[in-house]
């Protein structure tokens, strides 16, 4: 048996080897139950047999065991200079990068920027902004009315009265966010993005809200935009402006704007006589379909990763 042990040649081998020397109906187990039956000297015998067999076992299964550890450095290494897995790693939707860059752009302009709550009550969403019940402009824009009487708000121009009402003036804003009409096509969704912005102070011209306009859009665009104006009509603005950009050899519309209307005005408590500004609203949509290409506004809600993977980002 001790020529077998040290001859063995895999643990399975020395396990077999164990089982047949120490297990159940091992030779060494059949010894040991004798011993009661031994002259003490021949127990003596059987216990050094015992003690050098396990000797021999422990021995044997450490020698086995670290020739298995050092057959496997042998073979496996980590190949340190191998480069690492790409990991894929996100980049911010179209509207998200537009946003902060529209953003960066009012800021130092002087706008500060104001949120105000996409539920709105009628009071910021139409009546401050000088478009009473019987006003037609309400069909206009298709609203969506809760039952209560609160509607998703159709335009951020409720925020300008909400930061008059709030700090009042002079005031120097913008806001940026959701607004809701019910309309659906390839360049209209029923959940859109404006801009707004409004300058109220004592020497504010139409010609402060050209030269504003402008700037915004080439600071955009990265490049010199041409815009021009023409008049149009908003509850909320006398005069009332529509302002279109240059875009290679066409004129694309881009939004609203015009003189703050006097009744906004005095809604928010501010006296027209003294005070008078400019505001303006645009889709921010639009600007980011524009700058980098895209033709669906549909798209930057479907969430296709595949379509924002090639969108340029
Ligand atoms: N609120 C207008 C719209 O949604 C845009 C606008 C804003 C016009 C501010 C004039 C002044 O169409």
């Amino acid at each position: 048996m001790k020529d077998k042990i040290k001859n063995a040649s895999s643990i399975e081998e020395l396990q077999v080897l164990y089982s047949d020397t120490f297990g159940k109906n091992g030779t060494m187990t059949a010894k040991l139950k004798t011993m009661a039956t031994l002259s003490n000297e021949e127990r003596a015998k059987v216990n050094a047999e015992n003690a050098e067999l396990r000797g021999l076992f422990k021995e044997k299964q450490t020698e086995l065991e670290n020739a298995a550890i050092n057959a496997k450095l042998a073979t496996e290494y980590v190949d340190v200079t191998l480069d690492g897995e790409q990991i894929a790693h996100g980049t911010l939707h179209p509207l998200t990068q537009s946003l902060k860059e529209l953003s960066a752009i009012l800021e130092s302009m002087g706008f500060g920027l104001w949120t105000g709550p996409e539920i709105e009550d009628d009071w910021h969403n139409f009546t401050a902004l000088n478009t009473p019940e019987y006003h037609p402009a309400r069909d206009m824009q298709d609203s969506f009315f809760m039952e209560n009487g609160n509607v998703m708000r159709t335009q951020t121009s409720s925020v300008q009265i909400r930061a008059m009402e709030q700090v009042g003036v002079p005031i120097k804003m913008f806001a940026i966010g959701s607004t809701y009409r019910k309309e659906m096509d390839a360049t209209h969704s029923p959940m859109f993005h404006q801009i707004e912005g409004l300058y109220i102070d004592k020497n504010v011209t139409m010609s402060d809200l050209i030269a504003t306009l402008r700037t915004l859009l080439s600071k955009f665009f990265e490049r010199d935009i041409e815009i021009r104006i023409r008049p149009s009509y908003f509850p909320f603005t006398e005069p009332s402006v529509e302002f279109d950009m240059k875009w290679g050899d066409k004129w694309l519309e881009m939004g609203g704007a015009g003189m703050v209307h006097p009744n906004v005005l005095k809604s928010c408590k501010i006296n027209p006589d003294e005070y008078q500004g400019f505001a303006f609203g645009f889709g921010w949509d639009r600007m980011a379909m524009l700058k980098y290409g895209l033709n669906d506004i549909r798209k930057f809600y479907d969430g296709d990763i595949r379509w924002l993977k090639n969108s340029g980002f």
